[in-house]
């Protein structure tokens, strides 16, 4: 597996799994618990859910799979690495430690090793970030982030005294999202803040576009795993796609080893131009 290290020297995953659209429904309940054991046992490390998913379900949902196959033995505790976030309506100092409380309590675990704002909201950042801090001295999360935050929002951090301690910044990043590419991505790079690219394949869309499948019928590999093997491309950038179906599971494992040649990457510079201008943050 790809890898690459968090400012704090952590070795992390550069693929991991996303849980948006699991633990809406009962009927869905067991196929979901399933498919994230099923990633356990293929070599999947690295999760991301939030209290939004499902109100809870989905963060219950990965509870349930993650346990499970930390209780059969099939991988242990610090080998995962658990990516969750608040709802900027919970980020105020004591709504964010409670909101992280009740989403530990679903997960059935102690700790959040990434604990996200998941979008910019009325609480004051320095509030959030008081209640993650007290968080972190808990030993409740390890580290925090952010996510959909433009340029402008990480200069706003940065700015506050404990802002540069920001692991990572969880934003839409694909082939058809490039447009971050033009400004906060170098910046990210810069002052040591992971990207984390979420819908990195447009929610499916990318799995079904022309382009992508000419490519990867040279290079014997999916239109999906193409997509995934160029928002990959990047140093620093961590993708998190969906998936559900045993096949996607596997094949976006597998694009985590694809090297895309040249041809390749002018090929999709040609069919997703890259920006020549700084463009607002795209958001899902
Ligand atoms: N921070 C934020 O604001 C934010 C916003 C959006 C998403 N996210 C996170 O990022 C994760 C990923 O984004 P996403 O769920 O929006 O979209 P995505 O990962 O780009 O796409 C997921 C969809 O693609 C399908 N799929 C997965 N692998 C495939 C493959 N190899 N071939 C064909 N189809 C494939 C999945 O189907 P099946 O499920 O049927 O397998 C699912 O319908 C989310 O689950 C969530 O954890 C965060």
């Amino acid at each position: 597996m790809k890898t690459l290290r968090l400012a704090d020297g952590t070795l992390v995953p550069a693929l991991g799994l996303g849980t948006w659209r699991m633990g809406e429904t009962r009927r869905a309940r067991v196929a979901e618990v399933a498919a994230v054991r099923e990633a356990v046992q293929l070599g999947y490390r690295l999760f991301d859910t939030a209290e939004m998913y499902g109100e809870g379900g989905a963060e219950s949902v990965l509870g349930e799979a993650l346990n499970g196959a930390i209780a059969a033995g099939e991988v242990r505790r610090d080998e995962l690495f658990l990516v969750s976030k608040v709802y900027p309506h919970n980020a105020s100092r004591r709504g964010a430690v409670a909101a992280c409380e009740r989403s530990l309590g679903r997960l059935g675990l102690e700790r959040i090793d990434l604990y996200l704002l998941h979008w910019r909201g009325a609480h004051a950042l320095a509030d959030t970030l008081a209640a993650f801090e007290q968080l972190e001295a808990r030993g409740r999360i390890v580290r925090w982030g952010v996510s959909n935050f433009d340029l402008d929002d990480m200069r706003e951090l940065f700015a506050l005294d404990a802002g540069a301690r920001c692991a990572a910044n969880q934003v839409w990043y694909s082939a058809g999202q490039r447009g971050s590419e033009y400004a906060l991505l170098p910046w990210l790079a810069e002052h040591g803040v992971a990207t984390m690219a979420y819908s990195p394949i447009d929610q499916a869309a990318l799995a079904r576009h022309g382009a992508l499948a000419a490519i990867g019928r040279r290079l014997g590999a999916s239109a999906a795993q193409v997509a995934l093997a160029w928002v990959l491309r990047r140093p620093g950038v961590i993708a998190i796609p969906k998936a559900v179906q045993a096949t996607h599971l596997r094949e976006n494992l597998a694009a985590a080893t694809l090297e895309l040649d040249a041809q390749a990457l002018h090929a999709i510079d040609g069919a997703f131009p890259p920006p020549h201008a700084a463009t607002p943050l795209a958001m899902n």
